[in-house]
C-alpha cells in the first residue's frame, strides 16, 4: 500500500481518500497492522469538493480509471475530477497519476487545461504484435 510505503520512508501529513467504506476498513486495517496511526484516511467522494485546499502533493492510483469506466456522464465526471485535483492541490503542487486504462498522449491531452507535464516514471514495458508500450502509466504533473 503506497500510504504505508510512504510512512515507512519518513514522510508525514498523509491523508487516504476512497468513496467506498469497504475500502476504507481495509486501508484502516492494513494502516493498524503496520502501526501507523498517524496516517488519516477519509471516506470521500472526489467529485464533491469537500477536501482542503492545502495539499502538496496528490497521487491518484486507478480512482480516474474508475471514474472514465463510469457509466453515467464519464466525460462529464472526468472534467469535474480535473477541476477538482486542480483545486485541493497549492500553488504548484504536484499531481501523480498511475492509469491502467489510459496511454501517456491520453492523459496530457485531458489534464493540459489544468496541469503541465512534469516527468514519466517508469513501469514495466510490454511487446504484443510488434508493438511495444507501458502495461501501466504513471506520470508526474505540476498544477499551472
Ligand atoms: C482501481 S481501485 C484503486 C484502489 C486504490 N487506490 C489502490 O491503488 O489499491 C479504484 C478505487 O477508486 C474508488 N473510487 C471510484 N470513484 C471514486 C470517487 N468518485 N471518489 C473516491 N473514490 C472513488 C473506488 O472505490 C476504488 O477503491
Amino acid at each position: 500500500m503506497t500510504l504505508v510505503e510512504l510512512a515507512k520512508e519518513g514522510f508525514t501529513n498523509l491523508t487516504g481518500v476512497d468513496y467506498s467504506q469497504k475500502a476504507i476498513d481495509l486501508a484502516r486495517m492494513v494502516l493498524n497492522d503496520n502501526n501507523l496511526s498517524n496516517v488519516k484516511i477519509e471516506i470521500c467522494n472526489i467529485l464533491d469538493n469537500t477536501l482542503p485546499h492545502d495539499f502538496k502533493v496528490v497521487h491518484d492510483k486507478g480512482t480516474y480509471d474508475a471514474i472514465s469506466l463510469n457509466p453515467e456522464n464519464p466525460m462529464e465526471k472526468r472534467q469535474k475530477y480535473i477541476e477538482n485535483i486542480y483545486r485541493i492541490l497549492l500553488p504548484r503542487g504536484y499531481f501523480v497519476l498511475t492509469s491502467c486504462n489510459w496511454t501517456k498522449e491520453e492523459l496530457l491531452k485531458h489534464f493540459a487545461s489544468h496541469f503541465e507535464l512534469d516527468s514519466q516514471l517508469p513501469t514495466d514495458m510490454f511487446q504484443f504484435g510488434g508493438q511495444t508500450g507501458n502495461t501501466v502509466t504513471q506520470l508526474i504533473f505540476r498544477k499551472k
